[in-house]
């Protein structure tokens, strides 16, 4: 379905949990501070009603989200749930790698197309002082496992000046001798990325350009997303920006949120939501018999909230930040 700027929206994110085994210092530093209890939080069945009625809006691409999808039970067997959902032609999932290698054969099993690992950092102390936890070698052997296993994947990286931001190169090398792309996201201030500042991707990419003369523009589409592509001569995988403070991706942006308590989000930066609970939980929608009913309504919702997506967002303008959720309970 195409938005009022003409904007084609075919790929939703849906956040399945809010709780992570994480505790990275710009989403969750002190865990959750309003824990949602578990009977807040969409039912797979009720998820799958939701992509059921998106899918039939045109919306082919889904992304399973957190917190860290993995941590909900059956995680990988509602993605294949998913997949067989008629019009569903893709569905990728964003991790924090720790039990990827775990979970990879039931992943591979329900025909996971793709994920995307968050790592901002290869020294083993600098991550236990970024994400609370110990658990960077879980990380690194997800994610060789599953480059092993062929699944496709790529790497997010946060920058933040006097924390991480000199291993820029370091991270990069990563997509050297692997087929992985690495994209460097700007901390947006978002949750507790409103206490510290992004590492600005103009500056990493002037820099790039210097590192690397025979640098070039990668114009192939890797994703569904706002990231810009480079080619680096003798690597195996590109390097992208995802420039969510300047670069102004908002004019293609294709896309719609559903937070793990059923709020629809037309825009990243707005706290303003379509409430899905309605429809999910009311009374006149319950049960079996009523699906079809069920499904209309969620669909005029779904359309509700792609109607009122605002042209752009406002990270540069702070005060008009109105989004007060954490990244984990909306899913990034
Ligand atoms: N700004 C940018 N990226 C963020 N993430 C979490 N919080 C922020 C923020 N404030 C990233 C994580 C992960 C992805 C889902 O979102 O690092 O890669
Ligand atoms: Fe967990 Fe992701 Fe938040 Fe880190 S950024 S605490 S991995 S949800």
């Amino acid at each position: 379905m195409r938005d009022r700027y003409d904007r084609k929206i075919n790929y939703i994110r849906l956040s399945i949990t809010d709780r992570c085994n994480l505790r990275c210092r710009y989403c969750m530093p002190n865990g959750l501070s309003d824990w949602v209890p578990m009977r807040d939080i969409l039912s797979y069945e009720e998820l799958l009603d939701v992509a059921r009625a998106a899918a039939a809006l045109g919306i082919t691409r889904f992304k399973v989200t957190g917190g860290e999808p993995l941590v909900r039970r059956d995680c990988p067997e509602f993605i294949g749930e998913l997949k067989r959902i008629p019009g569903v032609e893709q569905v990728t999932m964003t991790s924090n790698g720790v039990l990827l290698t775990r979970l990879l054969p039931r992943l591979l099993e329900n025909g996971l197309d793709a994920v995307n690992v968050s790592l901002d950092t290869l020294k083993r102390e600098r991550f236990s002082e970024i994400t609370g936890m110990d658990e960077l070698p879980a990380v690194l052997s997800g994610i060789d496992e599953a480059l092993r296993a062929g699944l496709k994947l790529k790497l997010n990286a946060v920058l933040q000046p006097g924390v991480n931001e000199e291993e820029r190169w370091e991270l990069l090398s990563l997509a050297k001798d692997r087929p992985l792309d690495i994209r460097f996201i700007e901390l947006m201030p978002i949750g507790h990325g409103k206490d510290s500042r992004p590492v600005y991707n103009e500056i990493l990419r002037s820099e790039l350009k210097e590192r690397f003369p025979g640098l070039e523009r990668d114009e192939r589409v890797h994703g569904n997303g706002p990231a810009e592509y480079w080619r680096i001569p003798g690597y195996r995988g590109s390097v992208g920006f995802i420039s969510a403070m300047h670069g102004k991706f908002c004019g293609s942006c294709n896309r719609i949120r559903l937070t793990s308590t059923g709020k629809l989000k037309p825009c990243l930066c707005y706290g303003n939501a379509v409430d899905l609970m309605p429809v999910l939980r009311g009374e006149r929608y319950l049960g079996r018999e009523r699906e079809g009913e069920r499904i209309a309504a969620l669909r005029k919702r779904i359309r509700q909230a792609i109607s009122e997506k605002p042209e752009s967002h406002c990270f540069e303008r702070l005060s008009e930040i109105s989004e007060e959720r954490i990244m984990a309970a909306i899913g990034g």
